[in-house]
């Protein structure tokens, strides 16, 4: 069997607007005139890049109590960690978003400094610090939230209590949809706890589906939960 990357913590490493634009299955239609939320949202440019073209998106993340330097600094090193198992690993992905390893190390440097220079600016107007699952937003705060390699991916260090209560808290700050990718844990394998959540009667009156993405960067990782709001 293929060995798989063999992480000790959820790392601060991030995506690009074109990354979530993929993985959620997003267009223009569904990202103007929405309130979205970013839910772990760590050094990822989605934020910046989207605000930039002036969409309504909130970054949330327990590491915006740190400065700038300090961040950027913590990504070097999980992105060094990361890359320093992928050739023994790299045939658990597919390598056409990014050519090679090299092109993976420059394209998450880029998204962090692009962060970086955002988040300098910024601040916590658009970066809130929050120690999922509690928030301190209002109810039905945001239409669309979404939660890109964080709940399901890492259920190795979040347990199922973690993910019903994160999931409870954006069910009532979020009125329209929360979206998860992806809904395999770091093995590549559907994780028990998003089948768990989608037999949990505490979201039995919403609507759930999982749907295939343009996306696959961690081969069998090409999919979404989309949970429909019913309030
Ligand atoms: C792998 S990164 C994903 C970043 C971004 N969503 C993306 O896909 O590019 C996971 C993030 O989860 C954050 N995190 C872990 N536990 C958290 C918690 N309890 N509350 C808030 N953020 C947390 C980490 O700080 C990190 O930035």
């Amino acid at each position: 069997m293929t060995p798989h990357l063999d992480l000790n913590n959820i790392v601060l490493l991030g995506r690009s607007f074109e990354e979530y634009r993929r993985m959620f299955s997003l267009d223009h239609s569904q990202l103007e005139s929405r309130k979205i939320l970013d839910v772990a949202s760590g050094v990822s440019s989605f934020c910046a890049e989207a605000c930039a073209q002036g969409y309504n998106v909130t970054a949330s993340d327990r590491i915006y109590r740190c400065s700038p330097d300090d961040i950027a600094r913590r990504c070097r090193k999980d992105l060094e960690a990361v890359l320093a198992q992928m050739p023994g690993v790299s045939d658990n992905y597919n390598w056409d978003f990014f050519r090679d390893i090299p092109a993976l190390e420059n394209h998450r440097e880029a998204v962090c400094s692009a962060f970086v220079r955002d988040y300098t600016v910024q601040g916590i107007g658009r970066y809130i610090p929050v120690d999922y699952p509690d928030t301190a937003f209002a109810d039905d705060e945001f239409m669309l939230a979404m939660v890109s390699h964080f709940l399901f991916l890492y259920d190795k260090f979040l347990d199922y209590e973690f993910h019903r209560k994160t999931l409870l808290e954006l069910l009532r700050v979020t009125s329209g949809e929360i979206r998860i990718f992806p809904v395999v844990d770091l093995r590549g394998e559907r994780s028990k706890m998003a089948d768990a959540i989608m037999h949990d009667d505490s979201f039995s009156r919403h609507g759930i589906s999982i749907r295939h993405v343009d996306y696959e960067f961690m081969k069998n990782a090409n999919e979404m939960m989309v949970i429909r709001i019913n309030k």
